[in-house]
């Protein structure tokens, strides 16, 4: 999404945060701000309700919903890493029946927009997951978490969906196919891959409407004394603000190959500040995840510090902040200059070796 930009000045003093329109889109969805709680982190924002009115979200993104009630993996599956955490929960639920029995319908009648995320373990059962979503109703978009395990390709064990382009594209096609048109249908990216572009490109191509950036990344924790791994199964996602910059880059290289692809950033977000870097990144909306289980209130306390952080800064809308980061700074408001876009991969060509 390019920006048309109406800064009024380089940092005029403050003005009250209420008056900043907040409202963004995620394709053909209008939110009436962009602050949406992160798959896995909050259920179906039922637990979130004690803290604050779940429809003041932009949305509620539930865990990832597959087929049938699935335990998750054995315990341990939680670790402590510096600045953020590793997790194998391993897709643990109750399965769409009971998803669309109770938590869809508590959803919609708090009046938040119910962002539903579903995995599957082949394209088929990502294919009726969002059949039986349709059949549901109340859906305001699907997140389609491809970054579980590809068991459709037994013979490379722990390859994910998104990690192949050719992959991610089936079920993102069958996925949007059997989803009404006016429900968008986003792709969850992995960044463990070597070149986010690319399945960006096959996976919007395919039919995925945006792109959600990002999930975890594959890490490993070691335990000292056992000389074990800490968790029990042995990897884990990791996520907090260690994977920020690595989720706000891949957010960068998206936006500068597809502008017009809408996107929802999230990696580490803890403040209003850091949310504002994914905007500017190109985000048109950003979750928050990991830090809900230091402060559940933290999504509402991230929208009002980010709407601060946009009038101090002199935006009248948020819109007009998606993707400026694009842009050398503008001597005079609407005259903006591409930079250059990263060469995808890394490598010496983009000085970082
Ligand atoms: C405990 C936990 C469970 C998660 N479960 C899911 C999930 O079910 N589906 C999914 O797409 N992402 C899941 N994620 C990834 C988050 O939605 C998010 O993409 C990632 O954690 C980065 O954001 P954060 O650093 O703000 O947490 C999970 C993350 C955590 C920490």
């Amino acid at each position: 999404m390019t920006s048309t930009l109406t800064v009024r000045s380089a940092k005029p003093a403050a003005k009250a945060a209420s008056t900043v329109d907040m409202a963004t889109t995620l394709g053909r969805l209008a939110l009436p701000n962009p602050v949406l709680t992160a798959s896995g982190c909050a259920a179906a924002g039922q637990e979130l309700a004690q803290f604050f009115d779940v429809a003041a979200l932009g949305g509620i993104v539930t865990k990832s919903i597959m087929m049938n009630a699935r335990s998750g993996r054995a315990t341990p599956r939680m670790a402590e890493t510096p600045s953020g955490m590793l997790n194998s929960i391993g897709l643990q639920g109750s399965g769409i029946e009971a998803f669309v029995e109770r938590d869809l319908p508590w959803l919609v009648e708090q009046g938040a927009r119910a962002i539903v995320s579903i995995a599957g373990s082949s394209v088929d059962e990502y294919a009726k997951l969002a059949m039986r979503l349709r059949e549901a109703g109340g859906v305001s978009m699907i997140e389609v978490n491809i970054s579980c395990p590809n068991v459709d390709e037994r013979g490379q064990v722990g390859q994910v969906f998104a990690c192949d382009p050719r992959s991610a594209a089936e079920v993102m096609q069958a996925v949007r196919r059997a989803t009404r048109s006016e429900v968008p249908v986003f792709a969850k990216l992995s960044p463990d891959v070597t070149d986010i572009v690319s399945i960006a490109r096959s996976c919007v191509t395919a039919g995925a409407d945006g792109l959600s950036m990002t999930n975890t990344l594959l890490g490993l924790v070691i335990d000292t004394d056992t000389l074990r791994p800490v968790l029990a199964g042995i990897t884990g996602g990791l996520s907090g603000p260690a994977i920020r910059p690595v989720a706000l880059r891949c957010v960068w290289q998206v936006h500068a190959a597809m502008p017009d692809v809408p996107i929802l950033g999230m990696g580490g977000i803890r403040s209003g500040l850091d949310a504002l870097q994914f905007i500017v990144a190109g985000a048109s909306a950003v979750s928050v995840g990991t830090e809900i289980f230091h402060d559940p209130t933290a999504p509402v306390r991230i929208l009002a510090e980010l709407e601060a952080a946009l009038a101090e800064r002199g935006f009248e809308r948020l819109a007009d902040a998606v993707g400026l980061a694009h842009h050398e700074r503008p001597a005079t408001p609407g005259a903006t200059k591409p930079v250059p876009p990263l060469a995808a991969g890394g490598g010496s060509d983009d000085g970082t070796q």
